[in-house]
């Protein structure tokens, strides 16, 4: 059966590539890398001929893909289709009742993106249920299919979606590592190590440089505990700015920071 190959090519006679996961979702639980995307990707969706974007693997219910669809129409483009493809033909029976066409629709698909060619593909905790050595080719099928100058985010989050991390990955491979913690929950940046994104979660041991990462921002979280009377959001703005000057190459401005966000190049991080 098609849908049982694991990696990324697609397969003959167009079968979807990859493989049932378990289809855990909650509403609301990729709100953060929604903002990132319409705040980040938003250029792209507005550029592109043809505003198709697809939600790769949008679990048990579609409700993450009507909400990127609505959060897309209300903040960049009113004219964006999305699609969500599932692997799942059971999960794509039923999110059919949620269809509005021709803005969003529901298909059968695998990283082969089923013959779409998105600018835009959100792939979220779909990844986590491979193994690492999966990831490339998995990367290398969907970057395939997007149209030119498309984008790939693909990352992982917990199920509230209070923590997360992702890529974005383009035709030359992944650009940037985002982490992102609703800052009132957040403990410690140590706990990001649970949410990294596949392609790093089993990197985080030492002599690889995201764990040099997570170390740096944990010493400079702890050493700006005395912000934390005037918020965590305060502590996290002293953190980022440590980290930055301690020679990180942040890429991101303080008014993501303040959101709880963090943004490296992927060169920073790129397993050794
Ligand atoms: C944990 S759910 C994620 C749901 C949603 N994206 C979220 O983050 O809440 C993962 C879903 O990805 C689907 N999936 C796994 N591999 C896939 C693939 N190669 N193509 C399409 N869907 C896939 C699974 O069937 C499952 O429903």
């Amino acid at each position: 059966m098609e849908s049982r190959r694991r990696g990324g090519a697609p397969g003959p006679g167009g079968r979807p590539v990859g493989v049932v996961t378990r289809g855990t979702t909650n509403p609301n639980r990729l709100r953060r890398v929604d903002n990132w995307i319409v705040a980040t990707c938003g250029e792209t969706l507005r550029a592109a001929a043809d505003p198709l974007v697809v939600d790769l693997g949008y679990g048990a219910t579609p409700t993450t893909a009507v909400e990127l669809r609505a959060r897309l129409a209300a903040r960049v483009r009113a004219d964006v289709r999305l699609v969500g493809l599932e692997i799942d033909p059971v999960r794509v029976a039923a999110a059919e009742p949620a269809a509005e066409p021709p803005g969003l629709t529901f298909a059968r698909g695998g990283f082969e993106l089923a013959g779409l060619r998105p600018c835009l593909v959100r792939a979220f905790n779909v990844l986590r249920q491979y193994t690492e050595d999966e990831v490339p080719a998995a990367w290398r099928a969907m970057t395939d299919a997007l149209a030119p100058g498309g984008r790939l985010v693909e990352g992982t989050c917990d199920e509230l979606g209070r923590l997360g991390g992702w890529l974005l990955v383009d035709a030359t491979g992944p650009r940037t590592l985002t982490l992102a913690a609703r800052l009132g929950t957040l403990e410690s940046p140590a706990r990001f190590a649970e949410r990294l994104p596949k392609a790093l979660i089993h990197r985080n041991v030492p002599g690889e440089r995201v764990h040099d990462l997570l170390r740096a921002l944990d010493t400079a979280w702890h050493a700006a505990a005395g912000y934390a009377p005037f918020g965590p959001r305060q502590r996290w703005l002293h953190t980022v700015d440590a980290v930055r000057a301690a020679g990180w190459p942040v890429l991101d401005r303080p008014a993501r920071w303040r959101l709880g966000e963090v943004t490296v190049p992927w060169s920073a991080v790129a397993p050794s």
